[in-house]
């Protein structure tokens, strides 16, 4: 299982890496925001600190404004994974994207049904947002095992990419079912190192 980032701080980033367990980073523009920094330096530092795929996210909700802002993402750096919404437009962009050969992640996935489309638009990765799910009396997790078995029985190559994660058991659940990836913020990364007996054997 891959395990991706959910910060653009670059702070939290390189203090991160070294550990050797971070394959990808996601961003979204309000953690974007949320460092104050200029958007495109920020992608471009990420990208040379992290090797695997770096998602940076449209900000357009139309077709043609997106693809310009996809294409202008993609030339940031090499292993940039442009981020679209599962909407009419965003499908259309990431076919139009992935016809380029740009790594495409598409977001805001909440339903089955959103992430077949986004496999038949040959999507690099789909995130289904669990934690959102999960604050509407939903069980997101029920959603990432529907996805997994989905894609399997059609060979789709799309990845899973379980987002907007809270905690150290979201992580257990998305990799027993069989999820791709799954994107972390760092407080959650750091927990999945923690158990009381381990404390205690130190002790
Ligand atoms: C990552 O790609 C998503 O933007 C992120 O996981 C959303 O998390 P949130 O629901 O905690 O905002």
């Amino acid at each position: 299982m891959k395990l991706f980032v959910d910060t653009a701080n670059l702070a939290e980033i390189e203090a991160l890496v070294p550990l050797g367990i971070i394959d990808g980073v996601t961003t979204n523009p309000s953690l974007i925001s949320k460092q104050g920094a200029d958007m495109a330096e920020t992608i471009k530092a990420i990208c040379s600190i992290v090797k695997g795929p770096v998602s940076a996210e449209v900000t357009a909700t139309e077709f043609s404004k997106m693809l310009e802002e996809g294409k202008y993402l993609a030339s940031l750096a090499k292993n940039v994974a442009v981020k679209v919404p599962l909407t009419v437009d965003g499908l259309k962009t990431c076919r139009a994207l992935r016809e380029q050969g740009t790594m495409v992640n598409v977001t805001l996935c909440f339903s089955a049904a959103q992430a077949l489309l986004a496999a038949k638009a040959e999507a690099t990765f789909i995130s289904p947002f669990v934690g959102r799910l999960d604050d509407i009396g939903e069980k997101g997790m029920d959603l990432i095992d529907d996805i997994v078995v989905m894609y399997e029985n059609y060979g789709f190559d799309t990845e899973v990419l379980v987002a907007s994660v809270r905690t150290k058991q979201h992580i257990i659940d998305a990799a027993v079912i069989g999820a791709h990836v799954a994107t972390l913020p760092p407080k959650v990364i750091y927990d999945l190192y923690e158990h009381p007996l381990t404390d205690k054997g130190l002790k």
